[in-house]
């Protein structure tokens, strides 16, 4: 099916998608509806024969078999030979979830229990900090355990009610140092997030924070929660059992927002708004299991994605939320997808016969549009454009910005297709006064080609509800675009290497060990760094 792809692709890639719509019904024929949700992919160049082919690929790579394998709990993470079951923990009122013969969905509601108890009591105030009420939580993690819950955060920012929560991630001491600044230790509750409880970068800026909150209270332990599937290494780290909230392997660190991880978010808007993402989630499990293909909204963006990247050779992706408070999405989604389709092997360990998945990119609209924007319009390069766009916001005496929002989305997607050619231009210059070698000049920088490919997720209104149903989404998008691929979405070895190195250099850094057996360049950079770092001034 590859073969007939790229035969079409070679076709029918560079066709203006604007005569497609002459079709009369080709919105309607290339968009999916779902519980609320529209996804537009009628400006892009799927045509009917492309579709099957596409839908044919899935088959092919036997997609329904392996959503039914996951969804079942078998170990469809192989090299790591571990279920893959971020489902299981917003199976609400779904049936047991066996793993190795056994229902793992008792535990995920008792855990879930705990988080709620958890949350709310320090929500109401009946869990104190040692200077009374807890006023602030920090959640120190990185990577899956971080980006979801600050994504979440931003998003869900009208239904923030409870405690300030705050992040930390990177090494670089500035950030725990920037966020700890302002905090007051005996008023905040630190949690520390780490499937593993190994991450170099956690364990360091949780070590910080103890020290920090070591220098006013009498108990710093008791102002710690720990999110792990590590209880030893919680233990070890001196966190009460009861202020530790586990999980199984089987969830995967950038697929965990809906357990323990989402914890700090459960602080911020409730149990009850948690409650109602883990149900957008789970109506969007429920539609990517049952659906035809045609009308499966994580399948066909999956295969807009793949006719794209791997069919027509656009490398990147932008992502594109037309919503401030999405201002992480982009962020969240380059983990999600980057970390799971970033494989140059198959399952088997065989090179691809195609490329991995796509770099993924963006910022929100309109911030964009005054900063890169200019590329995706003329630059060389094609990009294919996601856009994201709520019908409402949430300030009602602020709508008229939000349809000035609205506006630029479908301005921008209509600009990417229908482009401006140079007999336009030159008759707009013009009209403008613009005559002879003058026009002839100016026009050139002023025609857009357009027949730039985008689409468009469209959304009542950034609910808890919706946006754990457009971030299942994206799960499943990933899942089937790596099940087409052939690889494996659920391991990160990729990320191994410089970790190991990182270990390797710090004491060469230091200055403890003599820097030797790297490569010039590395050992040229450590030279310097140690002369600057002996110098008086930082002029
Ligand atoms: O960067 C690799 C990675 O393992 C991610 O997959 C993961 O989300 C992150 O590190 C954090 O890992 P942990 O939760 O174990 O600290």
């Amino acid at each position: 099916m590859w073969d007939r792809l790229n035969r079409l692709g070679a076709q029918s890639g560079d066709r203006a998608i604007s005569t497609l719509f002459e079709a009369s019904d080709r919105f309607e024929s290339y968009s999916v509806r779902f519980d609320g949700l529209v996804f537009d992919y009628s400006k892009t160049n799927i045509d009917a024969d492309t579709r099957n082919a596409l839908i044919a690929l899935a088959s092919e790579a036997d997609l329904a078999g392996r959503r039914a394998a996951m969804f079942k709990g078998a170990a469809i993470n192989e090299t790591e030979g571990r279920a893959v079951l971020h489902t299981a923990l917003r199976n609400l009122d779904g049936g047991p979830v066996l793993v190795d013969g056994t229902d793992v969905m008792p535990q995920v509601h008792a855990t879930l229990d705990r988080m709620e108890t958890f949350a709310e009591d320090l929500r109401t105030g009946r869990i104190k900090g040692q200077g009374g009420r807890i006023t602030d939580v920090v959640n120190i993690g990185i990577g899956g355990s971080d980006l979801g819950p600050a994504m979440a955060c931003q998003a869900l920012r009208p239904y923030c009610d409870g405690p300030r929560v705050h992040f930390v991630s990177n090494v670089d001491g500035a950030h725990v140092h920037d966020v700890l600044a302002s905090l007051d230790p005996a008023t905040t509750l630190v949690i520390v997030a780490s499937k593993t409880f190994t991450t170099i970068e956690t364990m360091t800026n949780a070590q910080t924070a103890r020290d920090w909150m070591a220098r006013k209270v009498t108990d710093p332990a008791a102002q710690f929660a720990a999110l792990s599937t590590a209880s030893d290494k919680t233990a070890e780290w001196g966190i009460a059992p009861d202020r530790v909230f586990g999980f199984a392997d089987w969830v995967g660190g950038r697929y965990s927002m809906w357990g323990p991880i989402g914890l700090s978010l459960m602080i911020a808007i409730g149990a009850e708004g948690f409650g109602q993402m883990l149900r957008g989630a789970q109506s969007m499990d429920r539609h990517f299991r049952d659906a035809d293909p045609l009308h499966n909204m994580p399948l066909m963006l999956a295969l807009v994605g793949i006719w794209h990247n791997q069919v027509l050779g656009h490398a990147t992706r932008a992502v594109l939320p037309y919503e401030q408070r999405l201002l992480r999405l982009p962020a969240y989604l380059q983990q999600l997808e980057m970390e799971s389709n970033g494989k140059r092997v198959s399952m088997q360990g065989k090179e691809l016969g195609h490329h991995s998945g796509p770099v993924v990119w963006g910022e929100p609209g309109t911030n964009g549009q005054h900063a890169f924007y200019q590329l995706i319009h003329q630059g060389t390069r094609v990009i294919p454009c996601e856009f994201l766009v709520g019908a409402r916001g949430h300030e009602p005496d602020l709508a008229h910005q939000h349809d000035l929002l609205v506006a630029n989305c479908l301005a921008q997607s209509e600009a990417l297709m229908r482009g401006r050619p140079l007999t336009e231009t030159r008759r707009m210059m013009a009209e403008r006064g613009l005559q002879g070698a003058e026009l002839d000049r100016q026009a050139a920088h002023r025609v857009f080609p357009g027949n730039r490919p985008s689409t468009t997720l469209l959304y009542p209104l950034l609910t808890p509800y919706r946006l754990g149903q457009i971030v299942a989404l994206y799960e499943h998008r990933v899942f089937a675009e790596g099940v087409i691929l052939g690889i494996n979405s659920f391991d990160q070895w990729g990320v191994e290497l410089g970790k190991e190195l990182a270990l390797s250099l710090a004491p060469m850094v230091t200055g403890a060990a003599a820097a030797q057996g790297k490569d010039g360049s590395t050992l040229g950079l450590i030279s310097e760094l140690h002369d600057m770092q002996a110098e008086e001034t930082d002029a």
